[in-house]
């Protein structure tokens, strides 16, 4: 971890020593940038006119805010071939039944097979649950949650993309609260957003798309079919036991989802940088145990989401143009997980709000590469498509960050004022979304003018997301962005 964490730093620098000269006051943005995250540095001995006059509105230190941070992931295990080592793992954990969790596509491929071979190889005794949906819904989630209560395994094994992974964290969660029903545990106020209070099966994760993350995160997904849009569990101690990060396992992606997988790991690591800083968020919890999985950008998570943001860049359109640009590839599931534990601290904000009406509203879509039976927009595309207008309209609370993440995409900012920030992110994303073939907007999804209500009013009970805008968003302003993403190009 340090020598990852070096190495973020250095790519860090030199993607701002460019615009390193703008700011006679705090010479390297990047001082500027950890400077500004650090509690009790926002009211230090000199004005900061010039750099506040943009975002005054945005963020005076509020009373009642955090002062704290608390950064968790999962013990991470990398290496071509280690999803070999799991039937060990679990022998050594003494384990007597293990669910495995996958999907009906998933369970022909490569990583699923190895997955058998190594439970038999170590005499592992597992049962196997495959009817996961893609983009699971509250509907799927309580069939697994069925399958786990009868079977009773004492360990839970996920091979799969987010939706398999994201469905064994629900499944063991409630399978150790046999007393709650569904919306205990689900965030608040669509739920009952109750912390979990029993411990939860060890649950080994092993990704195999490059794109969620949810290997590293205690967040688990689902679409909410009463309401049509999706929403989430979100508590620190869903986090996998152990996440198996086997860059074999992503080789036979279809190219569409290399993107739209990878499109998650690019607006995991852009909210996450751009989130309210941590010690503005609010209210300040009484008790730790409130303090959210999402609490804000925040020194550790900046290192982790920005190098994610600049692997996202330099490898996504690789790994989708070229079947056969393993390293591409590599680096974007190392790049997922960089994300992961990113966003899994920091949180995310607008573009995952705006996504969940937008993929649990689907109507007739069908997304190029994805082997689905049912209508969905896979989650990365429905994330992206608001990416150039939530951007825009981010930017002036924390111009900089914005201009950093353009100059990742290659814009040149050597001149850029803070007003151009919006503008200028806004269009190295445009850019980056047409090469790798992303729909044209939502209205390319299917929806027409007449949905931007239900859109809007989908994302405003989203608070998990929503409230980690660096701008507060009203009814006005969400309505504004679902208008200018209608077409993107
Ligand atoms: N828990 C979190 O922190 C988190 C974060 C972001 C997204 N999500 C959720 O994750 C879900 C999306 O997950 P995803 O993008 O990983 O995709 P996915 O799990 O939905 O899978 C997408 C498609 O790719 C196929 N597939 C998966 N791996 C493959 C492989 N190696 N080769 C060939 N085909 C393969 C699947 O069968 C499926 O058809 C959404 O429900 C989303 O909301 C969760
Ligand atoms: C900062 O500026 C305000 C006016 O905007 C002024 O009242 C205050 O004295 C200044 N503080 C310092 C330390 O210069
Ligand atoms: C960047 O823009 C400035 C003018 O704004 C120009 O002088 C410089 O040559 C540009 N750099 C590149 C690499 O295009
Ligand atoms: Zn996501």
């Amino acid at each position: 971890m340090a020598a990852a964490s070096r190495t973020a730093v250095w790519s860090l620098m030199s993607a701002v020593t460019a615009a390193g000269a703008r700011c006679p006051c705090h010479a390297p943005a990047v001082s500027k940038v950890l400077k500004r995250h650090a509690p009790g540095c926002d009211n230090h001995n000199h004005n900061h006119t010039h750099h506040n006059h943009n975002n005054k509105a945005f963020s005076t230190q509020k009373e009642d805010a955090d002062y704290a941070f608390e950064m968790a992931t999962s013990t991470i295990r990398y290496g071509k071939g280690v999803t070999r080592e799991v039937g060990m793992d679990l022998k050594n954990m003494k384990m007597k039944k293990v669910a495995v969790f996958t999907d009906v596509n998933v369970a022909q491929l490569y990583p699923m097979k190895t997955m058998i071979k190594s439970l038999e190889d170590a005499g592992v005794h597992y049962v196997v649950y495959d009817r996961v949906r893609v983009e699971p819904n509250d509907i799927s989630f309580q069939d697994a949650i069925a399958f786990v209560r009868k079977e009773r395994p004492d360990a839970f094994v996920a091979v799969g993309g987010g939706s398999v992974i994201d469905t064994a964290k629900a499944a063991n969660l409630y399978l150790c609260h046999p007393e709650e029903d569904f919306l205990a545990f689900v965030n608040s106020p669509i739920g009952k957003g109750k912390p979990v209070y029993n411990a939860v099966k060890p649950l080994i994760a092993v990704p195999t798309t490059a794109g969620t993350g949810s290997e590293t995160t205690g967040v688990s997904i689902f679409d909410y079919t009463p309401k049509n849009f999706k929403t989430g569990i979100a508590h620190r101690s869903l986090k996998p036991f152990l996440g198996i990060v086997d860059p074999l396992n992503t080789r036979t992606m279809p190219p569409q989802v290399h993107v739209a997988s990878g499109l998650d790991v690019l607006c995991h690591s852009l909210e996450s940088y751009t989130a309210i800083p941590y010690n503005e968020r609010t209210p300040r919890p009484k008790n730790p145990i409130e303090r959210p999985a999402y609490q804000g950008s925040n020194p550790i998570s900046d290192m982790w989401s920005i190098k994610a943001l600049k692997m996202c860049i330099d490898n996504l359109p690789r790994a989708y143009k070229n079947p056969d640009d393993h390293k591409a590839q590599e680096q974007m599931i190392l790049a997922s997980t960089f994300a992961g534990i990113g966003f899994g601290n920091a949180g995310v904000h607008l573009c995952h709000g705006l996504s969940y009406p937008i993929a649990g509203g689907v109507k007739n879509y069908q997304h190029p590469g994805y082997k689905v039976d049912h209508k969905i927009v896979p989650h990365g595309i429905s994330v992206a498509v608001s990416a150039p207008a939530v951007f825009k309209w981010t930017a002036p609370a924390c111009a900089d960050r914005h201009l950093e993440a353009a100059a990742l995409f290659g814009a040149n900012i050597s001149n850029a004022k803070q007003a151009d920030a919006g503008p200028i992110l806004s269009d190295a994303i445009r850019k980056f979304l047409h090469v790798l073939d992303v729909p044209n907007g939502i209205s390319a999804l299917g929806y027409t003018k007449d949905d931007t209500k239900m859109i809007v009013e989908g994302t405003l009970p989203q608070h998990r997301v929503t409230k980690m805008s660096p701008r507060p968003v009203d009814y006005e302003a969400l309505e504004r962005l679902v208008e200018a993403s209608y077409t993107i190009y």
